[in-house]
């Protein structure tokens, strides 16, 4: 058997072969199953376009219709979840705290049966529905409060922001975080994904799948970003101060975050489109100081740095909506995995389809018949 090179995070490598989402990073297209993402952004909503990345097409009025109700109904979570959650430490990450919760629900829905498309349906319809109430859950108890129970005559994301703030959304909340779940729902192999499909491979169950996902999205390297781009913005301050903060920082060959991409080499398309949507928040309520600054800032380093491929990315606008829409920002990585949960159970469901285990090779750098030493003479 042929050894190919050793490439370190198997750059280049192509580890699967997939029919779920598209990036051209030089033209900066974001595609789920070939539709462009600023369609489905303005067209669609996160659960038709959940249900397109998980089955692969377009649902009908009536799937939609059944998919969305069937989510509606399994929103809640059982209370020895609850329970589980309330010894959480308040001092705890929610991505932590969202991570035991989606391992703990395997012990409740403990059968497994892969080959069934009844099960997938369920385990997909739980995960998508659950998720959302235990990441707000986490947040309130962690206050001491008891969670909000989910309302059933509210959508996906108006319902997630009225358990998360203990009021109702205004519409326009609702529309553009429900936007922001779809730019973040699938973006093709990335670290989580990859760890999705690994787990996946295994045959274990699909809580264990999302569970160790969102470990693995939870590092600094992958989720985020935008919460260090507000810290950025705070830091910066003013709008004058953009330009010396910005050649500051370069000359100390730090980087600014919200800003580069491994496979983007232009604007990322979701950049765009989140930029939009902060600027129709942002003249709702008057302006804000972040956002002037934030505009100023994205012009200075493309003047800086554009000629090398390095624009805004998808944190650098985010972080600016989540604040406005009352989502402290150590939620901003457990409301990415609520979206993500979407890409995750389609990578699942694919990997079923053609499942071999991932069992990759190495090059092995030790040593050879090295001699014990037992331990008096060490
Ligand atoms: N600010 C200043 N310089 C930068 C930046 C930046 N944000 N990004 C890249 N560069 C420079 C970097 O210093 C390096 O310069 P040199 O060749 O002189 O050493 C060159 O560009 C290549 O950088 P790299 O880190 O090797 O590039 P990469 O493709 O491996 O990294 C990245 C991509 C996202 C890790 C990087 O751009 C970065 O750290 N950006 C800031 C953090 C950030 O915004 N992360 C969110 C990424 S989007 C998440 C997602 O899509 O899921």
């Amino acid at each position: 058997m042929t050894v190919c090179e050793y490439k370190p995070g198997l750059e280049n490598i192509a580890a699967a072969q997939s029919s779920i989402s598209h990036v051209d990073g030089k033209q900066g297209i974001l595609e789920y199953r070939g539709i462009g993402i600023e369609e489905l952004a303005s067209k669609s909503n996160f659960l038709e376009a959940a249900y397109l990345l998980i089955w692969g097409e377009l649902p009908r009025q009536e799937e939609l219709e059944a998919f969305e109700h069937d989510i509606r109904f399994h929103r809640r979570i059982k209370y020895r979840i609850r329970d589980m959650m309330k010894c959480f430490p308040e001092t705890g990450h929610p991505m932590d705290a969202l991570q035991t919760s989606a391992a703990a629900l395997g012990l409740f829905y403990s059968r497994r049966a892969l080959d069934n498309p009844q099960y997938i349906r369920e385990a997909v319809v739980r995960l998508l529905a659950k998720i959302p109430t235990m990441v707000a859950a986490f947040k309130l108890m962690r206050k001491g409060h008891d969670p909000i129970q989910p309302r059933d005559d509210l959508g996906y994301s108006a319902n997630f922001l009225y358990m998360l703030n203990e009021r109702e959304p205004d519409p326009l909340a609702a529309q553009i975080f429900d936007v922001c779940l779809t730019l973040h729902a699938e973006h093709t192999i990335n670290a989580s994904t990859f760890s999705a499909m690994v787990t996946a491979s295994t045959l274990t169950d699909p809580y264990a799948v999302i569970a160790s996902a969102v470990g693995t999205l939870a590092g600094p390297l992958h989720g985020g970003a935008n919460e260090e781009v507000i810290a950025m913005l705070k830091e910066i301050g003013s709008v004058e101060n953009v330009r010396p903060y910005l050649e500051d920082r370069l000359q100390r060959k730090e980087k600014i975050m919200g800003f580069g991409h491994r496979v983007y080499k232009v604007k990322d398309p979701r950049a765009k489109i989140l930029q939009n949507l902060a600027e129709q928040l942002f003249e709702q309520s008057g302006g804000n100081k972040y956002y002037e600054i934030a505009v100023e800032l994205e012009q200075a380093v493309e003047e800086k740095l554009g000629h090398r491929g390095i624009y805004a990315n998808v944190d650098f606008y985010s972080g600016l909506v989540y604040l406005k829409l009352g989502i402290p920002s150590d939620l901003f990585t457990p409301v990415f995995a609520i979206a993500r949960v979407a890409g995750w159970l389609a990578h699942w469901k694919e990997q079923l389809a053609v499942n071999r285990i991932f069992r990759p090779t190495q090059e092995y750098t030790g040593t050879h018949n090295v001699s014990y030493i037992p331990i008096e003479e060490r």
